[in-house]
């Protein structure tokens, strides 16, 4: 569990402090437990007797936390031949792999297909066609744009007018294509969107899906994608997962009874390590701007955008807590921001904070999807260590990446 007790944020049993202290700042910390009990929840609240969940580990590919998943039975969404590979390399079952690209080229669909063996879930026509020709007689999985969209900024929308997936329309040709290069349809697809939190999208994008699953005899599964919101702030509504779950599998149900039994999938990504993770920085500078009577106060950290560019991208919002000083009065009203040469750097607008100085260590909390993994080495920066807290151990799962990292691949 990631708490306060007291003046102290605990990950598990340890202090925040003290992690940072032993890793050095800034620094990834997961809880390994917070991962279990999500993946369990969703899989409890989804009472479908024959479900995958898929965990979609464009959002968190630390080796730790898909170990941990892993050994609970998921399977995995690949949106990349590098993750696919990955998975295989830590034993997801080649099965339980599910390769969900966009603008895939033939040579990645020969790595995966070929050289892994894994399902190919193809994102347009030309695509398909294109394997086809590569692997005709096999079996292949589509993804369809059922020509709406949900998520949390409109850069997470995926279904409607969006570069993914195959439009209901062109569904006769895909049989064409399918018939012409003697390819199984085995699964199919959609992904609307994602950091959902309401429950009516997930079930309208089902019930579509299933109405086009009932075309194609050879289906063995039906995946409904991911998308899972999770509240970041206490102005934030959390989903209903249970009342999501509940009805879903009496959707999925229903189709069986009447066209026979399909495998659901879903793919959750920040819904099992969003809330798993923070990210721990050091106030390195305080300064206050007074420009024409506006006023503002600067909390500069040693983390920026290059670490976490959800709020900089999506202007999300992360809560942020003084990881020595959490139950401390927030009188204080500044923005959290980073090292980085943009004025876009910012961690947390307008955050409530206590009095901090320079040494002080913060918390940004729920930082666990599409954190590590969306960070980069702007600004010639390396990326932060990411630590792994689970059944009692706390371990360094990824060091921290050094000059010598950053120049590893140029050519003097
Ligand atoms: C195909 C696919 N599946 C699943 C996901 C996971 O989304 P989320 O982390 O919101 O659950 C994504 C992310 O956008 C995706 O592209």
């Amino acid at each position: 569990m990631i708490e306060v007790v007291g003046s102290h944020l605990y990950v598990g049993s340890v202090r925040a402090d003290r992690i940072a202290e032993a890793y050095g700042t800034p620094v990834y910390v997961y809880d390994g437990e917070v991962v279990e009990e999500n993946y369990l929840r969703l899989r409890r609240a989804i009472g479908y007797r024959d479900l995958e969940i898929m965990y979609a580990c464009k959002a968190n590919s630390n080796v730790g936390v898909l170990r941990i998943l892993r050994d609970l039975g998921s399977g995995l969404d690949a949106v990349s031949p590098w993750e696919a590979l990955l998975g295989v390399e830590l034993g997801f079952p080649r099965e339980r792999i599910l390769f969900t690209g966009t603008s895939v080229s033939d040579e990645e669909m020969r790595f995966v297909r070929g050289e892994l063996g894994v399902l190919v879930n193809v994102d347009s026509l030309s695509q398909l066609r294109r394997y086809g020709r590569l692997f005709p007689e096999t079996e292949v999985s589509v993804r369809v744009n059922l020509g709406f969209g949900a998520g949390h900024h409109r850069y997470a929308v995926t279904g409607g007018l969006s570069k993914f997936g195959v439009p209901p329309g062109q569904l006769g040709a895909v049989g064409d294509a399918l018939r012409e290069h003697g390819l199984r349809l085995v699964g199919l697809h959609t992904h609307i969107g994602s950091g959902i939190l309401d429950a009516e999208p997930f079930l309208e994008a089902a019930r579509r899906l299933l109405e086009l699953a009932s075309r194609f005899p050879d289906l063995e599964f039906v995946d409904v994608g991911g998308g899972f919101g999770i509240p970041y702030g206490p102005s934030e509504r959390p989903l209903d997962v249970e009342l999501l779950g509940g009805e879903l599998a009496k959707l999925v149900e229903d189709f069986a009874s009447r066209y026979g039994h399909v495998r659901l999938r879903v793919e959750p990504g920040r819904f099992i390590v969003g809330s798993a993770g923070v990210l721990l920085t050091r106030v390195v500078d305080v300064k206050e701007v007074e420009v024409g009577g506006a006023r503002k106060v600067f909390v500069g950290v040693d983390s920026g955008m290059n670490h976490l560019i959800r709020p900089a991208l999506y202007g999300a919002r992360h809560e942020v807590v003084a990881a020595t000083k959490a139950d401390w009065p927030r009188v204080l009203r500044a923005d959290v921001v980073g090292n980085i040469c943009e004025s876009g750097d910012v961690l947390a607008a307008d955050a409530e904070l206590p009095e901090v100085e320079e040494g002080d260590v913060l918390a940004i909390m729920n930082a666990g999807a599409y954190g590590y993994s969306m960070s980069s080495n702007y600004n010639l920066r390396p990326r932060p260590p990411e630590v792994l807290v689970y059944r009692g151990e706390t371990r360094l799962t990824r060091r921290r990446e050094t000059f010598g990292d950053l120049m590893r691949t140029v050519e003097l």
